[in-house]
């Protein structure tokens, strides 16, 4: 039994939501959700075929596969009755002072959002960064993604710096910020 999965599976009272380590039979349900979800975010600001390119390479399943229950990944699901609604994947982040990782996706499906899931990821991913060392957690957002900022900004991350990126044909702007990571994991947020 793995046992980073089995310490780590946290219940909240609220909306039974249900928070677990991603499984390899998961892949599919997390590729549908970020389709849904990329294309309710992003259909002003990405094109089609960027958008289905990159879905379809970034979230085939073997090409996640390797950042399933593998060290350096923390990748969560969270489940309400026994249905995966969002997921959030933290990823640790070679530094030569400083222990470092950085959340690379979040997703919570459009009709379960404002729910408390996105929370929920944050806080569990955070206080598994803080065990396993990591002072920083690092978080790069479209710069248009006023919703996704503000969550962020709420959590305790800090404007560092803004960058492009390619997205196929296009290059999107990208808001890069940081968040210390304290002993305890938590830092209050209001
Ligand atoms: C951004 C995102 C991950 C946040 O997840 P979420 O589950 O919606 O977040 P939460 O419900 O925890 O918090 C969202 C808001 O709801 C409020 N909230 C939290 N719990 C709540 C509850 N029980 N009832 C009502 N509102 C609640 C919070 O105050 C929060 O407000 P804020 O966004 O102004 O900080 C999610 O909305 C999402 O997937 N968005 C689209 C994709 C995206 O942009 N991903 C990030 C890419 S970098």
């Amino acid at each position: 039994m793995n046992q980073k999965l089995e310490a780590n599976v946290v219940a909240t009272p609220h909306h039974n939501l249900i928070i677990r380590f991603a499984t390899q039979a998961d892949l599919p349900q997390i590729a549908h959700i970020a389709q849904i979800t990329w294309n309710a975010t992003y259909s002003d600001t990405i094109a089609a075929e960027n958008r289905r390119d990159f879905l379809e390479r970034a979230y085939k399943p073997e090409n996640l596969a390797s950042a399933i229950d593998a060290p350096g990944h923390w990748f969560y699901v969270v489940e309400l009755e026994r249905e995966l609604i969002g997921f959030g994947h933290f990823l640790r982040r070679y530094h030569r002072t400083q222990a470092r990782a950085e959340l690379v996706r979040l997703y919570v499906l459009p009709g379960h959002q404002s729910l408390g899931v996105g929370t929920l990821i944050l806080r569990t991913g955070f206080a598994a960064l803080a065990q396993a060392g990591v002072e920083q957690c690092f978080v790069s957002v479209q710069e248009t993604n006023t919703q996704a900022r503000k969550f962020y900004e709420r959590h305790g991350f800090i404007y560092h710096r803004k960058h492009g990126q390619f997205l196929g044909t296009q290059i999107v702007v990208l808001v890069q910020y940081i968040r210390p990571i304290s002993e305890s994991g938590i830092i209050a947020t209001p």
